[in-house]
């Protein structure tokens, strides 16, 4: 089903750029796909891009992305609020399975010279820099195996609230 609407997406995006295209139109299509509650727009089966924001009431607006085993995933992160890096920062981390949030996120606190990542990112699949309010980042990294993972943002105390998981089926 998830595929077929896909394919209806790919098709009608087609059509519109062929078309010589309503620019407004795709790019509404484009932020209806975005807007759900879980990951984002998907290019094909080898790559997935997935876009995420974070605010400064300390929120990602994404708490589950799911990509598929093989794709070569890129994370967008985009700080929509306006506080600044050093008082409201958010970056995106994908930790690795077995890593315990609280222990990684209270290492990451004491970890500011590294920009956030501790232990020299033995414990990280993958991470963003960390950024302030206006800004974007990403981060581009090939899905690990199948299974579940946490992502976080590692800003000191913001683990709590900012983390979310991270399917690869
Ligand atoms: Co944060």
């Amino acid at each position: 089903m998830r595929t077929l609407k896909l394919a209806f997406i790919l098709t009608l995006s087609l059509v519109m750029i062929s078309c010589g295209g309503d620019k407004k139109k795709e790019e509404k299509e484009k932020v209806k796909i975005g807007t759900k509650k879980q990951s984002t727009s998907t290019s094909s089966d080898k790559e997935i891009d997935v876009k995420i924001t974070g605010n400064d009431q300390m929120q990602f607006n994404v708490k589950v992305i799911r990509v598929k085993e093989g794709q070569e995933v890129t994370v967008t992160l985009q700080h929509v609020g306006k506080m600044a890096v050093n008082i409201m920062g958010h970056n995106f981390v994908l930790l690795k399975q077995g890593t315990d949030i609280n222990t990684f996120g209270s290492e990451a606190s004491a970890a500011k010279e590294a920009d956030y990542i501790p232990n020299d990112g033995k414990d990280v699949i993958a991470h963003t820099k960390m950024i302030g309010g206006g800004d974007t980042t990403s981060v581009t990294f090939m899905a690990p195996a199948k299974g579940e993972y946490d992502f976080i943002c590692s800003f000191p105390g913001h683990y709590a609230l900012m983390q979310g998981k991270f399917i690869v089926e």
